[in-house]
């Protein structure tokens, strides 16, 4: 039988998720979205790229949640995106609105779907979906760990002109400024990269990417980044709609690794048919481990704004 995907907000990330999920034909979509026409024409302007492009599933835009109904996955996009000058905290109140009301009708019609979360701030809006909805922790989690990683990736890659394959990143942490990367654990080829680079350009090749989010939005001006957030989600759905037992770091639950417990932070987990199956624990020198307390002090801030 086919999967099902829903997503929620057809705007740059939703209607990009949905493109990458067609080309992978993932499944049929749904692509739902207050701005009535606007999911519709999308879902139907994609479905009329599959002669060419080769992809066979149904593809359909809705304002409404009964098409929605048996989705095996739903990503949630919808919300504000920051403008230059905005922090993904400033979109918590307007996103915490738009998440509450989106996951309530969602799991009405799909009691057992998986639910990822793309919403700002990442982390929060993940823990608020899972207050809303009372799903496990294995089926409420968040998006931003293979994005971050991603572009780790990318600027290891591009410093020592390499092929973007044969790098690997492990970036941990609440998706904000304060968020993790870790070099120890960077590799090209399994060769870490601190052998490969000297600590000054690590340290900057780091600090760009906690920055990445916002070097997008300073060049894009009218929102923010979303082919590669759209290719992350898809990677996460894909891995648990073809049960692939993944490694990456998403925004998972954690009841006790890493010393923390009651929040979302990005962490490595293993992605399959049960979701989050397993949050896999990396030994943190003690400067790792601070600066992963710093960012769940952030997160937590954050989350207790939500006033739960
Ligand atoms: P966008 O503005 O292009 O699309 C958002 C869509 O949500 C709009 O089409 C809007 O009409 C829709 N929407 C608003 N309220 C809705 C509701 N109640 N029901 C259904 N649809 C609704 O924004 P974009 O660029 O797609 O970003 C979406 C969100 O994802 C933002 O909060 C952004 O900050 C976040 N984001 C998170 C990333 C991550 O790594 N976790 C990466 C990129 C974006
Ligand atoms: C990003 O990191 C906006 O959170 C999004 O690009």
């Amino acid at each position: 039988m086919r999967a099902k995907i829903t997503i929620v907000g057809a705007g740059n990330v939703g209607a990009t998720a949905a493109h990458w999920a067609a080309s992978k034909e993932l499944g049929d979509i749904v692509l739902v979205d207050i701005i009535e026409g606007m999911p519709q024409g999308k879902a139907l302007d994609l479905l009329e790229a599959g002669p060419v492009e080769d992809f066979d599933c149904r593809i359909l835009g809705t304002s409404g949640y009964e098409e929605t109904a048996d989705s095996d996955v739903v990503i949630v996009t919808s919300g504000v995106a920051r403008k230059p000058g905005m922090s993904r905290e400033d979109l918590l109140e307007t996103n915490k609105n738009i998440v509450t009301s989106v996951v309530t009708e969602v799991v009405k019609r799909s009691p057992n779907c998986f639910l990822i979360m793309v919403t700002n701030p990442l982390d929060t809006m993940t823990y608020l979906a899972k207050h809303v909805s009372g799903f496990p922790k294995n089926r409420v989690f968040g998006q931003a760990g293979v994005l971050d990683s991603s572009r780790f990736r990318t600027f290891v890659a591009a410093e020592l002109k390499v092929s973007v394959e044969d790098t690997q990143a492990l970036v941990l942490g609440g998706h904000g400024d304060e968020m993790v990367p870790l070099p120890r654990y960077c590799t090209v080829s399994g060769v870490p990269i601190t052998e490969l680079l000297p600590k000054e350009k690590i340290d900057r090749i780091a600090e760009r990417t906690r920055k990445a989010g916002g070097e997008i939005v300073a060049l894009l001006k009218t929102g923010s980044a979303y082919y590669s957030p759209a290719a992350a989600v898809v990677q996460m759905a894909e891995a648990i709609l073809k049960d692939k037992k993944r490694v990456l770091s998403c925004s998972a639950y954690l009841e006790g690794e890493y010393g923390l417990s009651d929040i979302y932070f990005g962490v490595p987990v293993k992605l399959g048919a049960g979701g989050v199956e397993q949050v896999l624990e990396v030994r943190l020198t003690e400067e790792e481990r601070a600066a992963v307390q710093k960012s769940a002090e952030a997160v937590r801030k954050s989350i207790a704004e939500l006033k739960l």
